[in-house]
């Protein structure tokens, strides 16, 4: 049976480049993109690659779209293998420097509301559907930032930049892997987080060293595991993370 996996903010970035890696594996892929046209110029794109990806219009941080893409996929497949919690933002002034002291609530919240409250209530919508796939499994793509370990290791490249709205908010993604790995831990889902490394993106910026189609590739394996493969990690490229 096709396996049927939607991958969050899929119209750009690492998110595009994980539909277009899932797809080439013969998975049906759902694009979900806030923006229509982007959504559907992006749907274009690996279309005429003869990739199997439709484009859903998903905002995760509006619940109206959240039901709309519940029901879809519930009348369309009746369940869902993969879900790739790829959508974030980035909305600290800076990289470089700690702006905990001063970070405005509104930065703090807007952040917040799409990397975290977002990718909750989505996957909470959608983990029944997620409960009837044989071997479901989720990723949420993290980042390293959101590491209390990197953060307290003064030798570590990161320790240096720290923006406190997207930090913590990768922090909660982070224990919302570590919680959802648990309490589904009898059962056949499993629930990874996946650092993509640092990538040539709008969050990455151009003078990053890895290109989107290698950031993608961390994530796509953990969307693939078998049924012996981890669940409740953090790591990138097989390499496990501190948390
Ligand atoms: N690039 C890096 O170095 C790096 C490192 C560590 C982790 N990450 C993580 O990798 C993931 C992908 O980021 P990226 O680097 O590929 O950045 P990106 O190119 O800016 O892509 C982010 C994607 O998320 C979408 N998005 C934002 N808010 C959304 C919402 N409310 N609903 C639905 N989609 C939304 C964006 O849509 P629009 O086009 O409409 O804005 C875009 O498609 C993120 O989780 C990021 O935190 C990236």
């Amino acid at each position: 049976m096709t396996k049927i996996a939607l991958v969050t903010g899929g119209n750009k970035g690492i998110g595009f480049e994980t539909v277009r890696q899932l797809a080439e594996q013969k998975i049906k892929v759902l694009m979900g993109a806030r923006n229509e046209t982007e959504g559907k110029k992006a749907e274009e794109v690996l279309r005429a690659q003869s990739l199997d990806v439709t484009f859903v219009k998903l905002d995760i941080s509006d619940s109206q779209d959240i039901e709309n893409a519940k029901t879809y996929i519930e009348s369309e497949y009746g369940k869902l293998d993969i879900l790739i919690n790829n959508a974030a933002v980035f909305l600290d002034s800076a990289w470089f420097g700690n702006n905990v002291e001063t970070a405005p609530m509104k930065t703090l919240r807007d952040t917040f509301d799409i990397n975290y409250f977002g990718t909750v209530e989505l996957t909470q919508a959608l983990l029944p559907l997620i409960k009837k796939s044989d071997a479901g499994r989720i990723v949420n793509i993290s980042s390293v930032s959101g590491s209390f370990g990197v953060h307290l290791d003064e030798n570590h490249w990161l320790y240096q930049l720290k923006p406190y709205a997207y930090s913590a908010s990768k922090t909660a993604l982070n224990q919302f892997t570590v919680f959802l790995a648990n309490a589904l831990k009898e059962t056949k889902v499993k629930v990874n987080a996946a650092n993509p490394g640092w990538v040539q993106t709008s969050i990455g910026s151009d003078q990053a060293p890895l290109t989107p189609a290698q950031g993608a590739e961390t994530g796509v394996a953990l969307a693939l595991i078998d049924e012996n493969g981890p669940t409740g990690t953090f790591s990138q490229a097989g390499e496990s993370l501190p948390w």
